[in-house]
């Protein structure tokens, strides 16, 4: 059974409201901030009964969270457990009181000493699941300052889901790598100065340029002295992000460094009593993003080029071909034009996408039309199967080969009688097989490959044997000629 459907199946036995359990989501997915600051396993127990007016036949465990700055006391899931009442008095006492049990007495789990407490999830004006979280009660005992002021503050997050103020409403921690506790976390009294910054936060916040002391310091003011060493004015005014007053995020870059910054304020019986800074060195994440950005950008203005380049270059054909008197040179250079104007159409879809690699469909879709336009015979190939994406050293070839054969089918095959072009794509695990083939009149009875002085069938011989490393043929099978081309991936 898939997670979501065991949530669904334990939620039915439950009497929650759509509301409750929309809560509940919004909870599931803020609440590592908690886990990690409490270095504790979380286990979300809501109570199975009837509705919401019986009383409860026990609980059941819908969500489970391991820290991710300390080790997990259960090896095993536990979502989907059940508990009748009177089995964990700590639950049934804080869900019928709505307080926190705190202070209990360390029991053994399997081999680890382990202290659990209890806290009430409250939400409009009941209670509608109890949070249990589970810490090793041994790694508890040295604590050091970092740890001392993660329980602190990890007691106050508590504290505000008892009293239905977390997670903050419109929250934004969910958004995509919000900063975590353990990138780095700075606690701030209700006035927004620090009173405490973990090793982490501080690397980062030096890395911009600070080199005083935290404690005691207002954030903001850090934050604007470390800004005002810059050239380019910011629209921000970091005292008041990083007041504490309101959960905010923001990207800081000073030129020295980036930081990724979140804001939670912390609330107690209606009263903004602090908040949390997360700070996130994202320095080389985001240099590595621009660096990225800034090649693919490259590489699509380079396609953008080559493919200008190479409609001058076919204009210029098409100008010497009107110009020349022979006919079978004007012809072979109208030829010419066709083909460049093929590799052309390659570059141009290369240049909108930022993969090196094109959806050969596309290419091929401005192939036939082209193909038509310039066709004594406009008949639109049927096309049976799709190429999919295919890498661009092998595209331009591919779209040579393919432009010459559905030329031919249509100037020499479907010259006197025949009225279809067909296009078949199959693509195996490694092998790609491509066939063009024509109801019309057959090769010649002269026909030979080999000795075929045209330059048509020479381009596709060539590119797909050197360039593609597969195979060509031609032949006449019932009615149909057919050119099958063979190629591995
Ligand atoms: N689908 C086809 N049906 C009939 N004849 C074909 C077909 N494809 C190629 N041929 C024959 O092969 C010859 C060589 O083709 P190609 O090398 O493309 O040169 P060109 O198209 O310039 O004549 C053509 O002149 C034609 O006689
Ligand atoms: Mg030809």
């Amino acid at each position: 059974m898939t997670l979501s459907s065991r949530i669904d199946l334990a939620y039915s036995h439950t009497a929650l409201t759509t509301r409750d359990r929309g809560r509940l989501t919004e909870l599931i997915s803020e609440w590592q901030l908690v886990s990690d600051l409490s270095f504790a396993d979380l286990i979300l127990w809501v109570p199975r009964r009837k509705d919401y007016q019986s009383w409860p036949e026990g609980h059941i465990a819908i969500a489970h969270i391991r820290p991710t700055t300390a080790p997990t006391v259960f090896a095993h899931d536990v979502i989907g457990k059940e508990l009748s009442w009177g089995e964990n008095g700590r639950i049934d006492q804080t869900l019928s009181t709505g307080l926190i049990i705190r202070d209990a007495e360390p029991e053994m789990l399997g081999d680890i000493l382990i202290k659990e407490e209890t806290v009430p999830v409250h939400f409009e004006g009941q209670t509608i699941a109890v949070i249990s979280r589970h810490r090793n009660a041994v790694a508890m005992r040295s604590a050091s300052p970092l740890e001392i002021n993660y329980r602190e503050i990890a007691h106050k997050v508590f504290r505000m889901i008892a009293e239905g103020t977390f997670p903050i409403q419109d929250s934004i921690y969910q958004a995509e790598y919000a900063p975590r506790v353990g990138d780095g976390l700075v606690r701030l009294d209700a006035a927004g100065s620090v009173t405490y910054a973990s090793p982490n936060a501080r690397s980062a916040i030096s890395r911009l340029g600070w080199d005083s002391e935290f404690e005691g310091a207002q954030l903001g003011a850090i934050f604007d002295s470390l800004q005002r060493n810059q050239s380019t004015p910011s629209e921000e005014n970091w005292a008041t992000v990083l007041s504490g007053k309101t959960l905010r995020r923001a990207d800081f870059d000073n030129g020295n460094g980036i930081v990724d910054l979140l804001v939670i304020p912390l609330i107690e019986a209606g009263e903004r009593i602090g908040s949390i800074v997360l700070v996130h060195d994202v320095t080389e994440l985001r240099r590595r993003d621009r660096a990225l950005v800034s090649k693919d950008a490259t590489i699509r203005e380079i396609h953008h080029r080559v493919k200008n380049n190479l409609q001058t270059v076919s204009a210029l054909l098409r100008l010497q071909s009107r110009r020349v008197e022979d006919p079978i040179a004007s012809a072979a250079l109208a030829e010419a034009v066709r083909r460049v104007a093929s590799i052309a159409i390659v570059h141009e879809t290369l240049s909108t996408s930022s993969a090196e690699s094109v959806l050969f469909d596309e290419v091929y879709d401005r192939i036939v039309h082209n193909a038509i336009e310039l066709s004594p015979r406009p008949i639109t190939p049927v096309k049976i199967g799709d190429f999919g994406i295919l890498d661009s050293q092998v595209a331009t070839p591919l779209a040579l080969v393919v432009t010459e054969l559905i030329h031919n089918s249509l100037e020499h095959g479907l010259a006197d009688g025949g009225d279809t072009v067909r296009v078949e794509v199959s693509r195996s695990e490694t092998t790609y097989t491509i066939r063009v083939i024509d109801n019309g009149v057959g090769l010649p009875d002269d026909f030979d490959w080999h000795k075929s002085s045209n330059l048509g069938l020479q381009i596709v011989r060539t590119l797909t044997e050197n360039e593609l490393k597969g195979t060509i043929s031609l032949s006449r099978i019932d009615d149909e000629t057919v050119a099958l081309i063979i190629f591995k991936i």
